[in-house]
């Protein structure tokens, strides 16, 4: 008999992937986190040895990814749920680095192509994948180059497999994510100028968790306009879901067959 379920996070020291994490852990899920930082949250750091176990990978160091599949043959023989959720950015001009672009390109989309493929052996009827992708990847910016390109083939990419999955009972849930309070636009080298409506982590995380308690193809989380942001700020974030659903519903139809 099968005891407990087992999800597999990437990016699982910080940020959304650490909310996330604990929310599974919450729902019973053994968690397996991956992350380059050995700076797990404390709270995380409590669950060791029962329910979290953490591997330390840099997911932009490819070969090092080609040793996952022993490493998780360790642990179970099935994952319920993957969340690609690790994520790498960059703002500034193409031609100034050319180095940050391709690693911001192996961690945000090779190293998800390396990793399905090794854990495909692990994925069975029922199990479940969470792709975390952002709005970037749904037009051109000519400061986050890079970034939008691995997110726009990710989101190509992941509704192109979707079916082989789903032959095989295996569900994909993309979601399409705003600029949301994290490290991560600190870390990009970000002007925070141009993103002063941020959502809450918490409520992405509650998004993520119910999209997947759902099996929801994808789910678009964000704030677009200032109509929006006041009333998910004045009236609240129930209310601003629902505007955001109902002003992103035609956009949604257009990007995303259902
Ligand atoms: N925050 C936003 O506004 C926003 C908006 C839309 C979409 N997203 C997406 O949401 C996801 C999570 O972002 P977040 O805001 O939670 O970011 P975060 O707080 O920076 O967390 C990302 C985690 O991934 C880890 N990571 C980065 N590169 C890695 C690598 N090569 N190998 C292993 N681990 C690596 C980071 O480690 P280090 O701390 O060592 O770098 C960090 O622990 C990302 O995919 C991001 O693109 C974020």
């Amino acid at each position: 008999m099968k005891l407990n379920n087992y999800a597999l996070v990437t990016g699982a020291a910080s940020g959304l992937g650490a909310a996330l994490s604990e929310r599974l852990i919450n729902e019973d899920y053994i968690v397996i986190g991956i992350d380059q930082s050995q700076d797990w949250p404390v709270r995380l750091q409590k669950k060791f040895n029962s329910n979290f176990i953490p591997i330390c990978l840099d997911l932009k160091n490819t070969q090092e990814l080609h040793g996952l599949k022993s490493e998780i043959e360790g642990i179970t023989d099935k994952l319920d749920l993957v969340v690609f959720n690790a994520g790498l950015n960059h703002c500034g001009r193409f031609f100034s680095n050319l180095k940050v672009h391709l690693d911001v390109i192996n961690t945000n989309l090779i190293s998800q192509l390396i990793m399905i493929s090794e854990l495909e052996t692990f994925l069975k009827k029922d199990s479940q994948i969470l792709v975390i992708s952002s709005t970037a990847s749904l037009k051109p910016s000519y400061f986050q180059i890079s970034y939008g390109l691995s997110k726009s083939s990710l989101n190509y990419f992941w509704r192109s497999i979707r079916k082989e999955l789903r032959q095989k009972g295996i569900s994909v849930t993309l979601a399409v994510v705003c600029a949301f309070k994290s490290p991560f636009l600190h870390k990009g080298n970000m002007d925070l100028s141009r993103h002063p409506r941020l959502l809450p982590l918490d409520y992405v995380a509650g998004k993520c968790i119910r999209a997947i308690s759902r099996k929801r193809r994808y789910v678009f989380i964000g704030v677009r306009s200032k109509l929006q942001y006041i009333v998910f700020n004045l009236v609240g974030w129930r209310v601003g879901d629902c505007l955001t659903r109902f002003l992103n519903r035609k956009e949604s139809f257009d990007l995303f067959d259902r």
